[in-house]
């Protein structure tokens, strides 16, 4: 039976006056949360005690009420700049691996953020993911505190790293998005802002936290990796991916060196040599909110220990201080991993 106009036109002007509604509890929250200075756009607001830029509290305000999670949705969850790139080629190649043949493989002609959708740039009207086969793939950057609660209840795979490294990364990344009308953002300022746990998705200590706790009290549903551990075994990092999505990789592919291939697909080497990550571009979201960003700006070093050409000591110790003092009884470790 098909739906009479009429209710098509009551239902539609319903779904507008809840974006209507929605813009203007937005609006307001905007004028009343606390702001400091952005990296990249002018100020961040603290909401519900983590700093984001408008448009991504908007959308996190879209996702909550149009995004419709399905039980077997996998979720991969990161601080910016934690290797988020490479986590979603290894997550979609290992996932997928039925689909492709290596010699003509998607990621050759793609880059890794095409492979699966950023939820923190869905807009209004949100993308219709139904056709999707399960289990759907996407990407967040949102703390675990600000995701709707039926996504907590998805598996999620979380990827931390040394925040040192995290941070010497996002500010390389944030200057080359920084409009060029502002001031340049030193790396001083970028270090006070960060260590004040200023910087988008930040704090990073507490993101880190809101997934490491839930991860202890529900292994089956978090997976919690550190980029670091992925440089050194990413062989047996690959099998655990596949395993925890629901694939475990057979005796012949491990026999026909599967995972070998995979690790190599998505290694620094190969992928930031790709045409489509040398020049291509990355688009997120959609209409008005779209952001295009270089491929390349995804691939820098992709090494551990880099902030030690930046830091002094001085500012290395006062990062550790912070880190030992927030994670101190938390049971995650993240000074010595190399
Ligand atoms: P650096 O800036 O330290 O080089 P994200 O993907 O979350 O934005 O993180 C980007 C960081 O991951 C960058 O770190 C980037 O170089 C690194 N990276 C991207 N692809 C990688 C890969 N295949 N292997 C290792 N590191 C990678």
């Amino acid at each position: 039976m098909s739906t009479s106009p009429s209710l098509t036109t009551t239902q539609e002007s319903k779904e507008d006056a809840d974006y209507n509604k929605l813009c203007e509890d937005h609006n307001h929250l905007i004028e009343t949360i606390p702001k400091r200075n952005g990296w990249k756009e002018q100020h961040l607001y603290n909401y519900n005690g983590f700093w984001l830029n408008p448009h991504i509290i908007k959308n996190n305000l879209v996702v909550h009420t149009y995004f419709k999670s399905q039980s077997t949705d996998i979720f991969l969850a990161s601080f910016m700049k934690s290797g988020t790139t490479w986590l979603k080629a290894l997550m979609f190649s290992t996932l997928n691996r039925h689909l492709y043949s290596f010699s003509d493989h998607f990621l050759l002609h793609h880059g890794p953020h095409s492979t699966f959708p950023l939820l923190d740039f869905e807009t209004h009207p949100i993308t219709d993911f139904t056709q999707l086969p399960a289990p759907r793939l996407f990407a967040t950057h949102f703390p675990r505190t600000l995701l709707p609660p039926l996504i907590t209840s998805c598996k999620i795979v979380y990827l931390c790293r040394e925040p040192k490294d995290v941070l010497i990364s996002k500010w390389h990344f944030m200057c080359k998005l920084r409009p060029k009308d502002m001031p340049p953002l030193s790396l001083e300022e970028a270090f006070e802002l960060f260590c004040a746990g200023i910087s988008d998705y930040g704090p990073f200590w507490e993101h880190v936290l809101s997934y490491w706790r839930a991860s202890l009290e529900n292994p089956e549903k978090i997976l919690f990796l550190k980029y670091e551990e992925v440089k050194k075994q990413p062989e047996v990092v690959v099998r655990k991916l596949a395993a925890f999505m629901g694939k475990p990789f057979t005796a012949e592919e491990v026999e026909k060196g599967v995972v070998e291939k995979i690790v190599e697909l998505c290694s620094f080497g190969n992928l930031s040599n790709l045409e489509v990550n040398k020049n291509g571009v990355e688009k997120f979201g959609k209409v008005a909110a779209e952001l295009g960003v270089d491929n390349r700006q995804f691939f820098r070093k992709g090494e551990t220990g880099d902030w030690k050409i930046y830091l002094s000591e001085e500012m290395s110790q006062r990062i550790d201080g912070i880190t030992h003092d927030k994670l101190k009884d938390s049971g995650l470790i993240i000074d010595p991993w190399y």
